[in-house]
């Protein structure tokens, strides 16, 4: 009996890691963590920009109006720390412009006589200085999140261009059943679907056009967005033409190598119907 058990117990033993293997690999994984985010969140909206495709370009007169929406709302939280006031050159404004843009935008520096931290008037060569002198004080201000800096956010993120529009315009009012903790917004588009920022773009009109075009939450949120498309890439009009520009190089390379191959070739050919030269 006592042999029995000794050789029926390391097979038993074995069956039960067996069924815990079997049972771990063939459970479905969602049935014991639901993770109710996975069924809101929302895929980026479709939404095209000129600045889309191989031939894309920037609409400097949009650009214009996304750096406006940026100024005059998305500044009061988030810097641009990848951008100089004098790239602003390339959508259109004239030095004097960007001298008058870099001079509103504090930087920080230090008081020669004092040794206190200080601020001085921004110079073109400066970059977009954030509002909050630290990640600290911004966290303060904002309920313990950070606004992230947006210089490569439409880079950052998946579908970047065609999300930030997204979660600019995809602000919606909770589902039956869903907590939105105080503080927070609900967002499908936003990864964790409750985000910290609250509905930037609200109304009609928030921010001024002097171009005609009608300030609607739709059309600010695109152009705020081509305008962080471009400050994320902002050779991308010329990347695309270097890029077709290659295109074309090679294919009438290929043209000259086919042409030279049959010239080169031409004389072999000919001696080889003839029988001169013993074919392969
Ligand atoms: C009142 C402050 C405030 C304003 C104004 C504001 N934001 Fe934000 N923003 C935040 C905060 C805070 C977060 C971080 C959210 C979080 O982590 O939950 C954030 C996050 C973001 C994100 C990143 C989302 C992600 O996927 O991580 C983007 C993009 C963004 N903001 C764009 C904008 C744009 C564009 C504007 C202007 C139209 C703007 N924000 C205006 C506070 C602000």
């Amino acid at each position: 009996m006592g042999r029995l058990i000794a050789f029926l117990a390391p097979f038993a033993i074995g069956g039960v890691f067996v069924l815990a293997l079997l049972v771990g690999a063939f459970m479905p994984r969602d049935a014991v963590t639901p993770d109710p985010t996975i069924a809101l969140h929302k895929e980026a909206k479709e939404v095209s920009f000129k600045s889309d495709g191989v031939f894309g370009t920037f609409d400097k007169a949009q650009l214009q109006r996304g750096f406006k929406v940026y100024q005059e709302v998305c500044a009061a939280c988030h810097s641009l720390h990848q951008v100089a006031f004098r790239d602003l050159a390339a959508l259109g404004f004239t030095p004097a412009e960007i001298k008058a843009i870099a001079k509103k935008n504090d930087q920080p520096t230090i008081d020669e006589k004092t040794g206190d931290a200080a601020t001085r008037p921004g110079l073109p060569s400066d970059k977009f200085y954030g509002p909050y002198a630290n990640e600290v004080a911004a966290r303060a201000a904002n309920n313990n999140a950070l606004p992230p800096d947006l210089s490569l956010m439409t880079k950052a993120r998946e579908h970047g261009n065609r999300y930030v529009y997204s979660l600019l315009t995809g602000y919606a009012n909770a589902p039956a059943g869903w907590a939105v903790p105080q503080g927070l917004h609900y967002n499908p588009y936003f990864k964790s679907i409750n985000i910290a920022m609250p509905a930037p773009l609200t109304s009609e009109g928030q921010v001024e056009y002097t171009d005609g075009t009608k300030p609607t939450v739709d059309q600010m949120a695109k152009d705020v967005s081509a305008f962080l498309i471009w400050t994320a890439e902002p050779k991308l009009v010329e990347r695309h033409r270097t890029g077709f520009g290659a295109v074309i190089f090679l294919l009438i390379m290929t043209g000259l190598g086919y042409l030279s191959y049959r010239r080169v070739w031409a004389e072999i050919k000919y001696k080889t119907k003839k029988g001169e030269v013993a074919s392969a």
